[in-house]
């Protein structure tokens, strides 16, 4: 994104561009910020450990046109259900491409789980016999909670630690891969994703040391050549003005250090390294283009955009902090303003004191920041709303990559039985 003469451009398409010729509210996202993100994270790991290889989340933003960039650059695709993993196949990756990492997994999961031939990645103990009742995956892995999380998102977003509902227990790890090697399962990983959004590259030095620890006692004792570890995502971005960035060549730095330092003490096979970010790819490389469609005085002004809450839910739902920039007022001074969508919710109020430019006025442009991750992928449609369009953009070419929804989509799969009609 950048500012010329007041006028926003998404690479170097106006966003009245845009708003024009796909209306609002539209997701846009910049196919060079893609690919600079995965590139400048790839070169940061690859310069400390060159096996090492990505593998993207693709439960961030599942669009084929986004998830194509990110396959065009190398990265395999982390699948959180088999319905991604079919995506992923829309892709053309299977096989060792992809990563299943499913929780909570019903037979016909597992069942189709192991027919697609990913690496089989097992959220507990207790799913490894059922699995085993069904078929012997090639190759797998447990995803080990180590006891410990965090997340800048929110304690909803720390996903290992006691409070988390993923990973096999720290003191059942040495269990699970001994029952495993007792089936006649050959080829292993190991695997965690302890949280998301972290800009702290310390802790990802400090998830390392507790995941290696565990997995490097089980390799000695169980004599496991493990393949692969993977470290999970979780590499953050900053949301607010000011905020620090990650430091990524640090965290790599870091993490090499004490992944080496791990492989010797425990005397381990070097395995490839693996990690499977989605926000610091696509994250900062998505907005929402949005317009001003009224404003309130009341006890305070409120100025209400077509952003809801069921377009973007993070706000609404996480306290989120999205930074929205005014096309064309970018220089005026600011006012405290509330700001809201058209959902009927009062948690669809944004916010209630954002420094706006002063002038903002109807049918002025929003350009919501940071909407390529968790964006579109969780919008729904609650208030009869539909899901909005998505465009991506590189130099000054522009392409529609999702229709926005009709009054078609909101009664598709609904059927009236004929008493009623
Ligand atoms: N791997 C697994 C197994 C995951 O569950 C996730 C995200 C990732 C990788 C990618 O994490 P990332 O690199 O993006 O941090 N809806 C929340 C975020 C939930 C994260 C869920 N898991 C949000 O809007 O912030």
């Amino acid at each position: 994104m950048h500012i010329q003469n007041g006028q926003i451009y998404l690479e170097n398409v106006p966003v009245t561009l845009l708003a024009k010729t796909y209306g609002t509210p539209t997701y846009v996202y910049e196919e060079s910020r893609i690919r600079d993100n995965f590139r400048r994270a790839l070169n940061a790991f690859r310069k400390n450990y060159d096996n090492f290889r990505f593998f993207y989340a693709i439960k961030s933003n599942n669009n084929l046109a986004v998830a194509s960039i990110l396959r065009q650059e190398g990265a395999g695709i982390d699948a959180a259900s088999v319905n991604e993993i079919l995506l992923a196949q829309k892709l053309g990756l299977g096989g060792e491409d992809v990563m299943f990492s499913g929780n909570f997994l019903s037979d016909d999961d597992i069942r189709q789980g192991l027919e697609s031939g990913v690496i089989f990645n097992l959220d507990d103990i207790a799913l490894l016999p059922r699995v085993l009742k069904i078929g012997t995956p090639e190759i797998m892995s447990f995803r080990v909670n180590p006891g410990y999380g965090q997340s800048e998102v929110g304690d909803f977003v720390t996903n290992a630690g006691p409070n988390a509902k993923f990973g096999v227990h720290p003191d059942q790890v040495m269990d699970a891969y001994r029952q495993a090697k007792a089936a006649g399962i050959k080829r292993f990983g190991a695997h965690m994703m302890p949280g998301s959004c972290i800009r702290d590259p310390e802790y990802f030095r400090f998830i390392t040391t507790l995941l290696m620890d565990i997995i490097g006692k089980v390799g000695k004792e169980l004599d496991i050549n493990f393949e692969f570890i993977d470290l999970g995502g979780g590499l953050g971005i900053p949301y607010k003005p000011g905020d620090d960035k990650l430091d990524i060549d640090q965290a790599a730095a870091l993490v090499a250090g004490v992944f080496r330092e791990k492989i010797a003490e425990y005397g381990l096979k070097p395995p490839r390294l693996m990690m499977e970010p989605a926000r610091y790819f696509v994250g900062d490389a998505g907005y929402i283009l949005g317009t001003v469609h009224a404003i309130k005085d009341s006890y305070s002004r409120i100025v209400g955009t077509d952003v809801s809450m069921n377009t973007l839910a993070r706000p609404a739902m996480y306290g989120a902090y999205h930074h929205i920039y005014v096309n064309g007022r970018e220089d005026e001074a600011r006012k405290a303003v509330g700001l809201c969508g058209q959902v009927c919710e009062n948690t669809d109020f944004w916010v209630r004191d954002r420094m706006l430019p002063e002038g903002i006025d109807l049918g002025d442009i929003v350009v919501v920041e940071n909407a390529g991750a968790y964006g579109y992928a969780m919008s729904y449609q609650y208030n009869g709303r539909l899901r909005p369009a998505e465009v991506l953009v590189r130099g000054d070419q522009h392409w529609l990559i999702r229709e926005r929804e009709t009054i078609d989509d909101l009664v598709r799969n609904v059927t009236v039985p004929e008493h009623l009609i």
